[in-house]
């Protein structure tokens, strides 16, 4: 399965800090935003990512992240002129999903919880149609909505629904079959002229090929959208890695526990940065295993 992060939009909602950086670059309190999206395909067990996003910002990316050698992963970077949607996604990042299933996760998503990685991998086992993960909040007209029947099978989905039937909303993350590149290539542009997931997600619906993984209490999904949901995501990863002593979202850490990297890399990666306390904590990660 091929991993696709889309980073790209305007960030106009959190107007004047991204007018000069990306939204995905912005810090949720000790590490850039898209750590934590990069960090959920690599718990997945992806290791060949795209990162999608504008002309203006994809170079920045590439210098934080580079090849993506350095973790074990294979990294490409491809343009988006400007925003059409996160359905053309696909039709950007074809050549790099190839025959492939596909993970998107928008670059914007922060998840946290327990056994993720291996929900995850299960999940993404001989993809047939498309699985979603929904979670639910107070605010579901804010985004996708989903609607189960008694058997939790999932009988609609709707965008941004002025009066949600559920308070099941789906979060930035999707796996796909082959099928989403010819799906979205086919998608007509919605009233506000952009090719919408909700739409690639109707089709697999109508086809009975669209699954729905709830996920549960235990789970946290935040979102980055606003001043106060960005400053809420920091501050949720503050108070967890204060209390626990442990750090989400740490790429180095991450990539020695999957098989990545060796433990040798990781502490020289961690040395790298060893006057920073992430630094520190990776440094300390390898030595203490
Ligand atoms: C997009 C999708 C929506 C989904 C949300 C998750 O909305 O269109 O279905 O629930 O991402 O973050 P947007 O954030 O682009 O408004």
């Amino acid at each position: 399965m091929k991993g696709v992060i889309l980073a790209g939009g305007h960030g106009t909602r959190l107007h004047p800090i991204t007018q000069g950086v990306s939204k995905q670059l912005l810090p949720v309190y000790d590490k850039p935003m898209i750590y934590y999206p990069l960090s959920v395909l690599m718990l997945a067990g992806i290791t060949e990512i795209e990162i999608i996003s504008s002309p203006d910002d994809l170079g920045s990316f590439q210098r934080l992240l580079g090849d993506g050698s350095w973790i074990g992963l294979s990294l490409t970077y491809a343009e988006q002129d400007k925003p059409r949607g996160l359905a053309d996604a696909f039709l950007v990042s074809a050549d790099h999903i190839g025959d492939d299933s596909v993970a998107l996760v928008l670059g914007d998503n922060i998840f946290h919880g327990a056994r993720f990685g291996p929900l995850l991998q299960r999940a993404g086992q001989d993809v047939k149609g498309c699985v979603l993960f929904g979670y639910p909040v107070r605010d579901p007209e804010r985004y996708g909505v989903g609607v189960l029947d008694e058997q939790g099978k999932l009988i609609s989905i709707e965008e941004k629904p002025a009066k949600p039937r559920t308070n099941m909303a789906i979060t930035g993350l999707y796996l796909y079959d082959n099928d989403v590149v010819d799906i979205a290539r086919n998608l007509q542009p919605s009233e506000r002229g952009e090719l919408e997931i909700t739409d690639v997600n109707r089709v697999y619906l109508e086809r009975g090929e669209a699954t729905l993984v709830p996920l549960g209490r235990g789970f946290v999904w935040l979102d980055t959208g606003t001043h106060d949901a960005l400053m809420e995501a920091g501050q949720y990863v503050q108070v967890l890695e204060h209390r626990q002593g442990v750090r989400i979202a740490c790429l180095e850490e991450i990539a020695w526990r999957m098989g990545y990297i060796d433990r040798d890399t990781c502490y020289r990666l961690g040395s790298r940065l060893s006057k920073s306390p992430y630094g520190r904590y990776v440094m300390e990660v390898a030595k203490s295993g």
